[in-house]
């Protein structure tokens, strides 16, 4: 099957499952605590997992699947679909209106096809390997390309902050503390799949985040990298998700327009 009727089916489960939480938001929600208290699913988590599961089983049977809420299937060994079947269940639940549904196919370490959903917008951030990238919206699609920033000073970056914050572990602060001078602004809008389809959209310069999981970014770097930036881990070395089977987190990733990249990495990895 060709990449771009792989990405256009794709798309149309997003949209499906995207529809779903529309559906489910602003509605009683029955909570779970998962990795922390502050770390929650809801049903409709559930019911968009379960639905792009079985849309993407009937579609690409061969297919792996590795999905937040627990699905884990084999498939080849070869392709795998990552799914986040809702990214900013915390915004979600409180009805702060910033959250997506993101879907990627993998071959191995390579990324094929990447889509972001964001339901109450109706905008579809779509790509595929070597095919470019596209923002979707009713029947209107635009090329997408980064920003043309050159000047941190101009700039407005994204960030966020991870669920497991009693760990002692790297929190962002001192990183926040050191960049925030620099900039024209910072956003932690609290869905990390929408963070970097803004990026590849133009309408943020760069982002970075510690402790992601696989699910949250794997559609979201092929979408920056085939509007243009560019996608490392924060010491500026290639990114490689985690392969199936193993804890799929994430160290640290930087995204950026690709001109800002070395600067931010700078002010980054100094401390
Ligand atoms: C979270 C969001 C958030 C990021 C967290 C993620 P979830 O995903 O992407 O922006 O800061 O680290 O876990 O839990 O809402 O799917
Ligand atoms: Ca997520
Ligand atoms: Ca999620």
């Amino acid at each position: 099957m060709q990449l771009d009727t792989i990405r256009d089916t794709a798309v149309s489960i997003a949209r499906g499952a995207g529809t779903i939480l529309q559906n489910g938001y602003g509605k009683p929600i029955e909570i779970e605590e998962k990795s922390s208290a502050y770390d929650w699913v809801t049903q409709f988590d559930k019911e968009s997992e379960d639905f792009i599961v079985n849309r993407l089983v009937d579609a690409f049977p061969d297919h792996g699947i590795i999905g937040e809420e627990g699905t884990n299937r084999r498939g080849d060994g070869r392709h795998f679909w990552i799914i986040d079947p809702l990214d900013g269940t915390t915004n979600f639940a409180h009805r702060f209106p910033v959250f997506s549904v993101s879907i990627a196919l993998f071959a191995g370490h390579t990324p094929l096809v990447g889509i972001v959903y964001d339901p109450l917008r109706d905008e579809c951030f779509t790509a595929a390997a070597g095919l470019g990238a596209s923002l979707l919206h009713g029947d209107t699609k635009t090329t997408m390309q980064v920003s043309a920033a050159t000047h941190l000073g101009e700039s407005l970056l994204g960030t966020g902050f991870p669920y497991d914050r009693k760990s002692g572990q790297r929190f962002n602060l001192p990183e926040v503390e050191a960049m925030l001078p620099h900039i024209q602004g910072l956003r932690r809008a609290g869905s990390a799949a929408l963070d970097l389809a803004y990026v590849a959209a133009g309408r943020m310069d760069g982002f970075w985040e510690f402790r992601l999981n696989s699910w949250d970014i794997a559609a979201g770097i092929l979408l920056i990298s085939e509007a243009g930036g560019r996608v490392t881990d924060i010491q500026g070395e290639p990114l490689l998700l985690p392969p199936y089977g193993t804890p799929q987190r994430v160290d640290s990733l930087l995204v950026s327009n690709g001109r800002l990249h070395p600067l931010m990495q700078t002010i980054l990895f100094s401390d």
